[in-house]
């Protein structure tokens, strides 16, 4: 097969767990004799240095002619902390999103056997967690408009909206996952209180009757929150609007020990982009210490989402358990006991594992 795949590393460590990452398609691409070629663009606040536009033309441009993208992180602290920047990193990603149609973020969790001992939740409650969260991308109040300021500065607004539209092409696609699963599936909202939860959810329920294997449960978010927590394992799949979802899977990435494990997929209309969960960390660039693993199990799903390729996407995941049961990781999963391997060294062990697999 032959693969043209945009890399967009952005900021902070950004460029260096990207670099593993796309080391990582290659070494799989080489195994399985298919054809890659990489071309890199610019976004986020490395964007705005360079053309004053977080995700310029020509990286939209770049991302429409590729098969998939590899995304790294944006975000950098010199905007969070001015309140005045016209343009900030992070509205290059939700145009990025908004303009590839990508209005399905899928967050897989999984919990890692030799891991669940760096949960700060007890190992009893979080062995055998696996779910995968559906969050919507593109809608409710990340791009609802009315937003901003009144005159004199002291009234701001934002606006969540959905059309019925946006809830079931979100809701069938969570359902249709739930059929690939254990088919269960959680819709997670406020109707008790907002108007487009009370959408969502009559939106759902009708979806109901064209699933009726699928076992479905209503859940506020607030309550969502507290149960992940306390039993993880009664999750299959979750599907829920933009910002619930983005509350909820941090929350839930801390369940598997690191938020340096979280990969994810998003898809949609157009290319489809695969980026890890966690930020641009910018205290940590250049330094060659984040942890690579998201965005090397980001690549797992680019092969398996993009390409349809489950053996490939097999492979990495296999290295990437392999790693974590030989402990070859970087710092924020190991004790300070224990020897910790650099963002490259992780890297290297991984793509030297499976060049050395056998594959027919
Ligand atoms: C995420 C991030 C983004 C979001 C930010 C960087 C815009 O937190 O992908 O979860 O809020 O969607
Ligand atoms: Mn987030």
């Amino acid at each position: 097969m032959k693969m043209k795949i945009a890399v967009l590393p952005g900021d902070g460590i950004g460029p260096e767990i990207t670099e593993v990452a796309k080391k990582i398609v290659e070494a799989v691409a080489d195994k399985f004799n298919h054809s890659v070629s990489f071309e890199y663009g610019s976004c986020g606040a490395d964007a705005i240095d360079k053309y004053g536009n977080p995700y310029p033309e020509e990286t939209h441009a770049l991302c429409k002619k590729s098969d998939a993208v590899l995304f790294g992180a944006v975000g950098h602290p010199k905007f969070d902390n001015d309140p005045t920047a016209k343009v900030r990193p992070e509205q290059g990603l939700l145009a990025m999103r908004k303009r590839l149609g990508l209005y399905a973020n899928l967050r897989p969790i999984t919990t890692f056997e030799s891991l669940i001992h760096q949960s700060p939740l007890r190992a009893d409650l979080v062995k055998g967690a696996d779910f995968l969260c559906v969050r919507e991308l593109t809608g409710g109040l990340y791009f609802g408009r009315p937003q901003g300021r009144s005159e004199d500065g002291n009234v701001a607004y934002d606006t969540c909206v959905y059309s019925r539209e946006e809830v079931e092409r979100i809701v069938r696609l969570a359902f249709e996952f739930a059929m690939q699963r254990r088919k269960k599936l959680t819709v997670v909202d406020k109707a008790n209180i907002l108007a487009t939860s009370r959408l969502w959810r009559e939106v759902a329920k009708e979806m109901e009757q064209d699933f009726p294997e699928v076992q479905t449960e209503y859940m506020f978010v607030d309550n969502v929150a507290m149960r992940l927590i306390q039993w993880p394992t009664s999750f299959d799949v979750i599907v829920t609007e933009n910002m619930f979802g983005d509350i909820l899977t941090d929350e839930a990435s801390v369940i598997t020990g690191s938020m340096g494990l979280l990969p994810s997929a998003s898809i949609g209309l157009h290319t489809s982009v695969f980026e890890p969960i966690h930020g641009s960390w910018p205290e940590a660039a250049g330094k060659n210490i984040a942890n690579p693993l998201a965005a090397v199990l980001s690549a797992a799903m680019l092969f398996e989402y993009a390409f349809n390729l489950q053996e490939e996407s097999d492979i990495i995941r296999k290295a990437v358990k392999a790693s974590m049961d030989e402990k070859i990781t970087t710092a924020d999963i190991r004790t300070k006991e224990e020897k910790s391997y650099s963002t490259s060294e992780v890297g290297e062990w991984l793509v030297d594992y499976i060049k050395k697999q056998y594959c027919p």
